[in-house]
């Protein structure tokens, strides 16, 4: 017995749980597919525990990906209002962090039952614990797409197969295995000919191998404000020294700009010019330590760390005692400390993947293949990655709407 659905989507994670219920309401039957032994695990770990579920400025600038265009119809169709809309509508109660980043009072839970609560009123079937064993379209040629043929085995019970009409793939990306994360997306797209962009973990924490290591070490625990930076990007936000090297936002910001094996540079003293500090301390102080002038501004552990790392042979050498150009060389070390990550903590931590499906050959429109009809790709399997802040959540549900409409439209 072959089983018919309209659309089947892979994957009960954010865009696909709101793609599900959004084409239901259009008529469609819809039949949602996953893995794993709960929907949408990583709406419940995210925002710790009180999930940040948008931004109330979703700007393209906000995303990282090969094509920076290919986000901006999806946001501008459906936008940061429309989901505070449906999250007022569920009663559920929320707050804005500062920057706009809007998260639940209560519990991550409460955005996942809104989810599930859509999905059941729009008669959405969500099936768990299911491996698909084979994806095979039913054509001759692929742009003759006439459908799906899904062979699926429940973790308890036989196989059987499904027909459907549309297939969306929303499978998210690699992080957090743990959480039922796998490369499943990007192999249903090679399959169709798609190119996945190489991927990497993302808005995750710096590790350091030589001295920064040591330090981030002796430091862990203490945050301070910094300006991050690279050629490619620059956060003004906390950071953080973790045991195994730096985090905090600005560091998970700064990488999804960065690549294995570049330098990052990091401002201290985000609010004062360092060098000039020094020297005009050195003529009206002249009897001034160095650690005397950033006593001010570090923490005491930091600032003799400080020391150890940029001016520990001068550390007890009065100011008059050391010449411009050193005193120079210190105030740039601390304003633009240059430091090579030896990696990052890797999937196991990090919130999101950089790469994916690349967008090339997807419509923005409506996240439908190029390549084959009927197909569709959502969310963050696409080499699409939002900046910290709730805009993942944000592509989520956007790339998730303009599916539903292109597909609830036809
Ligand atoms: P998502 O990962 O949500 O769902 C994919 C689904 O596909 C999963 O249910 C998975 O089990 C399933 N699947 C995978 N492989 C499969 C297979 N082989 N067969 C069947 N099913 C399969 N973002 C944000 O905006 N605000 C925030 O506060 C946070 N916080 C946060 C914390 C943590 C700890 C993490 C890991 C991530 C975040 N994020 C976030 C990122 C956000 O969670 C993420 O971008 C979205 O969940 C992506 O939605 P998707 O639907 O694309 O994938």
């Amino acid at each position: 017995m072959i089983e018919h659905f309209d659309v089947v989507i892979i994957g009960a994670g954010a865009s696909g749980l709101f793609c599900a219920f959004n084409t239901a309401l259009y008529g469609k039957s819809v039949l949602v597919l996953d893995h794993a032994n709960k929907a949408g695990k990583k709406i419940l770990m995210s925002g710790g525990g009180r999930c940040n579920f948008i931004n109330t400025h979703v700007e393209s600038d906000h995303f990282v990906g090969q094509n920076t265009h290919f986000v901006k119809s999806a946001l501008s169709r459906y936008t940061s209002e429309d989901f505070i809309k449906l999250v007022e509508s569920h009663g559920i109660a929320y707050h804005n962090k500062g920057q706009g980043e809007l998260f639940c009072d209560e519990s991550s839970k409460d955005i996942l039952a809104m989810l599930l609560t859509e999905c059941d009123n729009a008669g959405v079937s969500i099936r768990l614990n299911t491996h698909i064993n084979t994806i095979t379209p039913n054509c001759h040629h692929l742009a003759d797409n006439q459908g799906f043929h899904l062979v699926v085995t429940p973790k308890q019970g036989l196989a059987y197969q499904v027909h459907c009409r549309y297939l969306i793939v929303a499978t998210g990306g690699l992080s957090i295995p743990t959480l039922g994360a796998t490369g499943f997306g990007y192999q249903i797209a090679t399959q169709f000919g798609h190119k996945i962009v190489p991927t990497a973990p993302s808005l995750v924490p710096f590790t350091f191998t030589d001295e920064v290591g040591k330090m981030a070490k002796l430091l862990s625990g203490i945050s301070l404000d910094v300006v991050a930076f690279n050629d490619k990007a620059s956060f003004s936000l906390p950071m953080l020294f973790t045991h195994r090297g730096l985090s905090g936002p600005a560091m998970l910001q700064l990488s999804n700009y960065w690549q294995a094996g570049e330098p990052i540079y990091i401002n201290l003293l985000p609010n004062i010019d360092a060098t000039k500090l020094l020297l005009s301390t050195k003529n009206t102080r002249p009897k001034q330590l160095i650690r005397t002038v950033f006593a001010p501004y570090f923490p005491k552990k930091l600032l003799t760390a400080i020391q150890a790392q940029f001016w520990h042979s001068l550390a007890e050498t009065e100011l008059a005692n050391i010449k411009d150009k050193k005193l120079v060389q210190i105030g740039e070390c601390l304003n633009a400390w240059k430091i090579k990550p030896a990696g990052t903590e890797g999937y196991r931590v990090a919130e999101v993947t950089l790469g994916g499906v690349n967008t090339a050959d997807v419509s923005g429109k409506s996240m439908q293949s190029r390549l084959c009809q009927n197909l569709y790709f959502i969310g963050e399997v696409l080499d699409v990655t939002g900046h910290l802040g709730g805009f993942n959540f944000a592509w989520a549900w956007a790339s998730g709407y303009v599916c539903a409409e292109s597909i609830g439209m036809r």
